[in-house]
């Protein structure tokens, strides 16, 4: 399999994962609201999504995405460890030699890291079933609400969910622009415009990922 069809896999997968991510922030910006209206809309949002059938079909393609996207990501990283530089598909702009984008390696170890801890707080939880149970709230709703708060009041989470939203932000700084160029992007202006709304997306959502759990602590 050629380094091209691997890079345009990590790409459109990638993508796919940039939009499945400003749904979940906007989602979780229903914690920011008081808990009287909070709870009751969180808990709804999330039942609607583990019932959704279609909903549920977008899940699948999510998991399937995250999984293809790390595993092509390894696959490349030990490629272009092995390769002699000139091999490289892209290597000469001063895009790819800035140290996000000598480092995705590392930063994708440190988000899987946080994925695999998050999917065990929450995902397991509420959909498998796994660890403690989770009660209902008064309309009858798994009470995810809870499962949040409760784990947002515990500093460490708090620590561990806010500081890895740094490593998030360089991540997806440089891999929006590099899955548009991987997939042919390449208008002059178009990639300055494209750089500038890359550093706009990885801000909001690191701070606005990496605020929530900071702000329910305090609430
Ligand atoms: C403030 C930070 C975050 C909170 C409060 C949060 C909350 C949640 C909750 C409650 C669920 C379970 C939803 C349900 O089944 O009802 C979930 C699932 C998930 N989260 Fe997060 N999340 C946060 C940040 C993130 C980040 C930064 C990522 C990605 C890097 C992420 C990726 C996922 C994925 C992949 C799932 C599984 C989706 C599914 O349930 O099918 N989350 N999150």
């Amino acid at each position: 399999m050629n380094l091209f069809f691997r890079r345009s896999i990590i790409a459109g997968t990638g993508l796919f994962l940039c939009i499945f991510m400003i749904v979940h922030l906007s989602a979780n910006c229903i914690l920011l609201l008081p808990e009287e209206i909070a709870r009751g809309m969180y808990n709804a949002y999330s039942t609607t999504l583990r019932e959704n059938p279609i909903i549920k079909i977008v899940a699948y393609l999510l998991y399937l995405s995250i999984l293809l996207h790390v595993i092509y990501a390894i696959l490349v990283t030990f490629r272009n460890r092995s390769a002699k530089p000139d091999k490289y598909a892209i290597n000469k702009t001063e895009d790819n030699s800035s140290w996000a984008s000598q480092n995705m390696g590392l930063l994708g170890i440190l988000l899987l890291l946080f994925l695999i801890v998050h999917l065990a707080n929450f995902w397991a939880r509420i959909k498998l079933g796994m660890g403690a149970s989770v009660g209902l709230d008064a309309a009858g709703n798994v009470d995810v609400y809870e499962v949040t708060s409760s784990l947002f009041h515990n500093g460490f989470y708090v620590l561990f969910y806010s500081l890895l939203m740094i490593p998030l932000g360089f991540h997806l700084n440089h891999g929006l622009k590099s899955a548009f160029k991987t997939l042919g992007f390449y208008h002059r202006k178009g990639l300055k415009v494209l750089a500038r709304v890359s550093v706009i997306y990885a801000s909001i959502l690191s701070v606005g990922f990496g605020i929530i759990p900071l702000i329910v602590y305090f609430k």
